[in-house]
């Protein structure tokens, strides 16, 4: 039988790209948004996914609009490398108010479930790669504004785990590495590129960008219909008091992004490199046994994927 679930951010790239699967998968889904980011509205696929518009800072809201669901997934965040910069104070207004409102919430609604969307930054410069779920989490500057955001992520983790929320029967954390696809706005390394490749194919320029680093830096990409699968796979037999990573075990450089984009589009792209913003990674790989165990078998970089989303983004 499908659940109640209600999706913080729902309206948000990952947020709605989970809404619309989990609805079709016969979930009865609710998405919670103050929709301050990308206007997803018309991509809402199913008629009776329901939509409450608030801020989840607003304590009231979030514990009126809460009752009578089985589970919650908490993805409202500021996202988008930028705003870690230029909006350090509101990444963590956002992120501790938020989560102090869905503990409390979960409490006082007696939701049985919990699931945090945390993220791969709280790692920052990992010891380790493939990172295991289980690697020290840092912070290696407090005065780097960037870490707000993978300072945000870290109280909320620990805030959920040591909350002792009676009445949820289970709760975990997600930490997604690199997600990517169609409309996940602007200020992300696929978009950007893409973005910065179409204005010159606008002008009939040669496409030639300039890139942050060196383009030997690496990520593993995973693409949002591989994500919202792997999730699927956790929202049924991810246990409690767990930390699962959800990614791709391919760690692929940007110069390699760059030449598989030049391919789909048919046109050399040629780079210059840039400078890295302050706190940038050079490396980034999520090791991924813990959800491969449960049965994820979509690990790989899905070209299917950078085609579509390239698509998308040279379109809209
Ligand atoms: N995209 C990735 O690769 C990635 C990687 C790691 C973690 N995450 C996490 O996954 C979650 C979803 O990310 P996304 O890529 O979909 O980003 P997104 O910006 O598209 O989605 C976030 C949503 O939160 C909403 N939101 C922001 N502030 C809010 C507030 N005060 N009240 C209510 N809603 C608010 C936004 O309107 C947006 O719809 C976030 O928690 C993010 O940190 C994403």
């Amino acid at each position: 039988m499908g659940k109640k679930i209600l999706i913080t951010g729902g309206g948000g790239f990952i947020g709605l790209a989970l809404s619309n699967f989990l609805s079709e998968q016969g979930h009865d889904v609710t998405i919670f948004d103050n929709f301050s980011r990308v206007s997803r509205n018309k991509l809402i696929k199913k008629k009776d996914i329901k939509v409450v518009k608030g801020d989840i800072r607003d304590r009231n809201i979030v514990l009126n609009n809460t009752k009578n669901f089985d589970t919650i997934i908490h993805a409202a965040y500021i996202n988008g490398t930028k705003f870690f910069y230029t909006k350090p104070e509101l990444v963590l207004d956002v992120a501790i108010k938020g989560i102090l409102n869905v503990i409390e919430a979960c409490r006082k609604n007696k939701v049985k479930e919990l699931i945090l969307i945390s993220s791969s930054e709280v790692y920052q410069l990992p010891k380790k790669i493939p990172t295991p779920e289980d690697v020290p989490l840092v912070i290696p500057d407090v005065m780097n504004p960037r870490y707000s955001y993978g300072g945000g992520k870290l109280i909320s983790e620990l805030l959920l785990m040591h909350s002792h929320i009676k009445t949820l029967k289970k709760f975990f954390i997600v930490r997604p590495h690199n997600v990517y696809g169609e409309n996940m706005g602007r200020e992300h390394v696929i978009p950007e590129l893409i973005i910065k490749i179409k204005k010159k194919l606008k002008k009939n320029l040669q496409t030639n960008i300039k890139i942050q680093g060196k383009g030997s830096e690496t990520r593993a990409f995973i693409y949002i219909g591989d994500f919202v699968k792997a999730f699927n796979i956790l929202l049924k037999k991810g246990k409690t008091r767990n930390i699962y990573h959800i990614g791709s075990s391919q760690e692929i450089t940007i110069k390699k992004i760059i030449d598989k984009i030049s391919k789909i589009i048919n046109k050399k792209v040629y780079f210059t490199k840039g400078s890295l913003k302050a706190g940038s990674v050079k490396r980034r790989c999520p090791d991924i046994k813990k959800i491969k165990k449960l049965g994820f078998k979509n690990f790989k970089f899905n070209n299917f994927g950078l085609r579509k989303t390239i698509n998308w983004y040279l379109n809209n």
